[in-house]
């Protein structure tokens, strides 16, 4: 069998996304467009992967760094995907064999659909992607001869009339022999219209010698579809979470309303679960199994152990609640927060940096920051932790089986022994001994208002 490398053609600006961010760093489903096209090239098993990167490589290099395998070259000058492959294909000057060339703005390509084209008369010089699509507007048309050769790609710009009527376009996914290729670039002519080198004129090359490119339709167009502008990027986006989120379902999750959740591609969660309308569970989020999460909740990076309940409208950030606890409606929990098992966080309840002991409650109005609780404990409504002197930020500790009572501050850094009792209302500025009564009041007095003469 013959060696196979890939070269990804990712430099490209992202001057019809209107954004100083480079084309292929834009996320789809949480994870930058790149990693879906190397994830694809991946899948071939290729000695080489080259990418092909514009004056705006920093952020591809620094988000791929230290990933094995891979080259970074530098089209210093935007001259078209032609020029582009062949500053890639210089890359790879001892190179013999099948050369790969991708796409970097065409995520939701199917490793499968690789394997297909690799797999497409070997012997060819040049296979090439195809996909019949309704509406095909912006892409190259594949012109054909009567008797379905492959005779040419023409660019929407250079089209007629009737060749714009032709629903077969070019996926911009090629594979080619180095050989070939090597001498096929070197023959390519600016275009006139568009003043770039096109890489689509190859395949007019390869049918004049006799050898016509063979073409692998694809039967899901979607999967080479390309993301040119925010709305092409939005829609490929919905597209991709529809996959995710029947994987889900049929992983046995429940889901109010299908289409109302938003899962990124590093989601998973456990069978039995159920997600309300509006949930969105972002970046590397874990959901054990049995767990409720209702309506307009967001996760982000969050773990859920199994059987959590977290009621409609919290905000989830960082953080780890263990089994059985219920969290919400309305709470926030913020980075490197620990909910332990069958503990509870009610309505406008803010934990931070904040370990809450199993089957403790901070049921009320509370904000817990660089907060270490014990089990057991009542965090009565409205507590604060003043965690913050305007300089540094200090802990509180409450030992097992405190009870706070309502309205307390507890001035950080400060210590709640095992058992104490907090009255209502009291600023807590020392640490309290176990099993202890703190309470800080002033004696209320009850002045008679006595009548006007
Ligand atoms: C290209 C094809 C078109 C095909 C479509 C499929 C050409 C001339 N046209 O058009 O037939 O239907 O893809 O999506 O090839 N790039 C570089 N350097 C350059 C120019 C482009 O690296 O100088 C990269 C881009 O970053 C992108 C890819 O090449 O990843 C394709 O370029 P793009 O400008 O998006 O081509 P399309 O107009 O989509
Ligand atoms: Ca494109």
């Amino acid at each position: 069998m013959k060696d196979l490398s890939v070269i990804i053609l990712a430099a490209g600006n992202s001057t019809r996304l209107q954004s100083k961010l480079t084309k292929v760093m834009h996320p789809l489903c949480g994870l930058p467009m790149i990693d879906y096209v190397l994830a694809a090239a991946r899948s071939l098993r290729p000695k080489n992967i080259v990418l092909v990167l514009g004056n705006d490589r920093d952020a591809v290099v620094e988000h791929l760094k230290g990933q094995k395998g891979l080259r970074f070259v530098h089209q210093k000058q935007r001259l078209g995907t032609a020029h582009a492959a062949q500053v890639g294909l210089n890359a790879l000057a001892k190179f013999r064999g099948d050369v790969f060339i991708l796409s970097g703005d065409v995520p939701l390509l199917k490793a499968a659909t690789l394997q297909a084209l690799k797999k497409t008369r070997p012997s060819s010089r040049l296979a090439l992607l195809s996909a019949v699509l309704p509406e095909p507007f912006g892409y190259g048309r594949v012109i054909r001869d009567g008797e379905g050769r492959v005779l040419a790609i023409v660019e929407e710009k250079n089209a007629s009339g009737e060749e714009r009527q032709i629903n077969e376009v070019n996926a911009g996914i090629y594979r080619a022999d180095a050989g070939f290729l090597k001498k096929a670039l070197g023959r390519v002519k600016k275009d006139p219209v568009k003043h770039e080198y096109y890489l689509t004129d190859i395949v007019a090359m390869a049918g004049l010698e006799g050898d016509y490119p063979q073409t692998l339709s694809v039967s899901d167009p979607v999967e080479i579809l390309g993301a040119n502008t925010r709305a092409e990027l939005a829609y490929l986006e919905k597209l991709h979470r529809q996959e995710l989120v029947a994987k889900l379902l049929a992983e046995g999750v429940g889901m109010q309303d299908p289409d109302a959740v938003y899962v990124d591609a590093g989601v998973r969660v456990g069978a039995d679960s159920f997600l309300g309308a509006g949930v969105q569970l972002l970046g590397e989020t874990r959901v054990g199994k049995g767990c409720r999460i209702e309506a307009g909740c967001i996760l982000i990076d969050v773990r859920l152990e199994d059987s959590v309940r977290v009621k409609a409208y919290s905000h989830l950030e960082s953080c780890v609640v263990k089994s059985g606890a219920v969290v919400g409606p309305f709470a926030r929990l913020r980075p490197e927060s620990l909910v332990e098992a069958e503990a509870h966080v009610g309505n406008f309840v803010e934990l931070k940096k904040t370990r809450l002991g199993p089957g403790s409650k901070a049921n009320h109005l509370s904000y817990l920051g660089d907060a270490i609780i014990g089990r057991g404990v009542n965090i009565g409504a409205g507590t604060i932790t003043c965690n913050y002197d305007g300089k540094k930020k200090s802990p509180t500790r409450i030992a097992d089986g405190v009870f706070v009572g309502s309205d307390t501050q507890l001035v950080a850094p400060v210590t709640v022994g095992k058992g104490a009792y907090i009255g209502a209302g009291t600023t807590v500025t020392k640490n309290v001994p176990p099993g202890s009564l703190a309470i800080s009041r002033t004696p209320q007095v009850n002045v008679a208002r006595g009548k006007k003469r």
